[in-house]
């Protein structure tokens, strides 16, 4: 019975000792695993608190088992007690030790601060402002003139290797844009301009998190950072600079037609057409895009035909409402020219 019950104990010790160095291990979106110049800083700094804690904690318990290893004898043994005993320990443990380990944090931590130079006043020109939603991230491209800015969403690119100011902004509620291997967490707070720089060295899309409870479809306000060489991104931002195109094959057209004849053209533009609502994400370029319904599913004929019809049980409370009114043939062609407004 007693050495089941050690099998078990030791079973459960194995794989929680097996668990401990995910998180390192983990490629997508660790903060352990910095792909940008802030998150590298703040990753430092994540390291050394990391360190300090094993080592507080292997000293703890260390002291814990020695304390239980040299039990001697009965409490009545070792009456009367010295109530005044061990002032020293918790003069060292209690304060001293802990005193300096929260201090040195705290130091480490002003001076990463330092290091962050968007923070130290207003005195930056974003190029992209982000808009948090219920639940999803608008992004204007904010380059003068006036005719090289557009706005999309839910995916933001950048050239590589060399840093890019984004202002963050709400229409609603509290959100925070987090791109783990990017940066820290700032929030997007009603009524007030924040700021964050973020750098990317290497290509790649690097996934991101609203990391501030908004509301039910919170865990559904996915965004993506795709940072491309400078020419490649530079042929993204011209395409997106023009207006939709122009269907070609019938079915298209029909899409078209259907698209900017209902409930959809109230509530998203695509630019070029006659579809100009504001409240939801600009479609102009829908489908450059890799994500929808904000990255929570993959953008493909498929999961759009569904999110058109079912986007409330796809993601529940969300604006977007079902949209059952397309007979199968509305619905292929509406699937058909969005798929092509690349
Ligand atoms: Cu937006 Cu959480």
């Amino acid at each position: 019975m007693r050495s089941a019950r050690s099998v078990t104990w030791l079973r459960g010790f194995l794989v929680l000792a097996a668990m401990l160095p995910a998180p390192a291990c983990q490629k997508v979106r660790s903060t352990l695993n910095p792909l940008g110049p802030a998150a590298a800083n703040i990753a430092r700094l994540e390291w050394v608190s990391l360190i300090l804690f094993c080592i507080v904690s292997v000293v703890m318990w260390v002291l814990v088992f020695w304390a239980v290893a040299r039990r001697r004898g009965s409490l009545e043994t070792h009456e009367p007690w010295n109530v005044g005993g061990g002032q020293s320990w918790i003069a060292v443990g209690g304060f001293a030790v802990p005193f300096v380990v929260l201090c040195t944090l705290f130091i480490l931590g002003l001076l990463l601060l330092r290091r962050f130079p968007v923070h130290e006043g207003m005195k930056v020109h974003p190029e992209i402002r982000v808009i948090g939603h219920q639940w999803w991230w608008e992004i204007q491209y904010l380059a003068q003139p006036a005719s090289r800015q557009f706005t999309t969403a839910n995916e933001i690119h950048i050239p590589i290797g060399r840093p890019v100011d984004i202002e963050l902004d709400t229409a609603d509620v509290l959100h925070s844009f987090w791109i783990p291997t990017l940066h820290g967490k700032v929030d997007l707070i009603p009524g007030q301009r924040n700021y964050i720089r973020i750098q990317a060295n290497l290509p790649g899309t690097y996934s991101g998190q609203c990391a501030e409870y908004c509301g039910e479809q919170h865990a559904h306000m996915l965004l993506l950072v795709v940072a491309q060489p400078q020419a490649e991104y530079e042929t993204w931002y011209r395409d997106q600079l023009d207006p939709a195109h122009e269907p070609t094959d019938a079915e298209s057209v029909h899409g078209r037609d259907v698209f900017v004849g209902s409930a959809c053209a109230f509530c998203h533009q695509i630019r070029g057409t006659d579809a100009h609502g504001s409240v939801a994400p600009d479609l102009t370029h829908f489908a450059s895009r890799q994500g929808l319904a904000s990255n929570s599913y993959v953008n493909n004929k498929a999961n759009l035909a569904g999110w058109v019809v079912h986007a409330q049980t796809l993601k529940p409370g969300a604006e977007m409402p079902d949209l059952a009114v397309f007979n199968g043939k509305d619905l292929r062609a509406l699937v058909a020219y969005l798929d092509q407004l690349k």
